[in-house]
């Protein structure tokens, strides 16, 4: 759907343009991509389309919503960014974290995804509870997507950010990664889960999932079998991702 898009300063263009280029650097000197995409992820994945509350507003760094189970470990990703956020006081934090999230996307290989500034910090964090449960199936995460706005292929899209990173027991009880290249952003995600289990990689129940639902089976096949595709469909789901909250026009 189109968006009416906040206007912001010339000031405030060059210095997201400014910052985008220090956090180019800087994920890419740390290794931190996949840790920076979920905080990306789970500061936007808490709106509530039906009453316009959570979102990629900037409250994941507030601590009472850091200490939501789901966001075990982020404090490490809020804190890595600080540095390179105070040098560019003028723009917010929502606006910085979703710029993170898709230049992590962008230095591991991924598409790239269209950023539009102009998000403000909110006060209030979400209530508890609105991030999906890895130990569930469709139905659940259905309900957890659709109450963001998001659709079916939304859905198996944005999984394939799995393609980064890994688990780690002291924070969601899970461990490993997903594939054997983690720092890379390519289709893997999907050829690995439809290759089966596999000694030292991790398949959570929310990603098997998406083996057996008949409306998210054909799309992880498709992914699988073509990465522009699945490139595509995830630039698209990780800007509707990265822009709820934002007034439609
Ligand atoms: C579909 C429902 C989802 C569930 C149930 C889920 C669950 C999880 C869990 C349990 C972890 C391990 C956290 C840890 O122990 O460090 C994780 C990590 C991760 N998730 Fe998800 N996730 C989901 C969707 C997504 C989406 C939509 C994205 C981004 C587009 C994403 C990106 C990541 C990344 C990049 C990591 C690795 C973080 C790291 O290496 O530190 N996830 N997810």
């Amino acid at each position: 759907m189109a968006k009416n898009y906040p206007t912001v300063s010339e000031d405030y263009k060059k210095a997201v343009d400014k910052a985008k280029k220090k956090l180019r650097g800087f994920i890419a000197e740390k290794n931190c991509a996949p840790l920076i995409l979920r905080l990306a992820w789970h500061s936007a994945g808490t709106f509530d389309k039906k009453t316009r509350t959570g979102g990629p507003f900037g409250t994941i760094r507030h601590p009472e919503e850091l200490a939501h189970g789901a966001n075990s470990g982020l404090d490490i990703a809020v804190r890595l960014l600080e540095p390179i956020k105070e040098q560019f006081p003028i723009i917010s934090y929502a606006d910085f974290y979703q710029l993170a999230g898709v230049v992590a996307v962008e230095v591991t290989g991924g598409p790239e995804v269209p950023f539009h500034p102009g998000r403000e910090d909110k006060p209030n964090s979400p209530p508890e509870g609105r991030l999906p449960d890895a130990t569930k199936g469709s139905d659940h995460l259905r309900d957890v997507f659709g109450t963001m706005g998001l659709s079916d292929q939304d859905i198996v899209a944005l999984s394939g950010g799995h393609t980064l990173g890994r688990a780690h027991k002291e924070r969601s009880g899970f461990e490993g990664p997903w594939t054997s290249n983690p720092l890379i952003f390519d289709n893997s995600y999907f050829t690995e889960l439809l290759s089966g289990e596999k000694e030292g990689l991790l398949q959570l129940v929310s990603d098997k999932t998406l083996l057996t639902d008949p409306i998210f089976r054909p799309l992880v096949e498709k992914y699988a079998a073509d990465e522009d595709a699945f490139f595509a469909d995830y630039a698209e789901a990780h800007l509707k991702l990265s822009e709820l909250g934002f007034a439609d026009a």
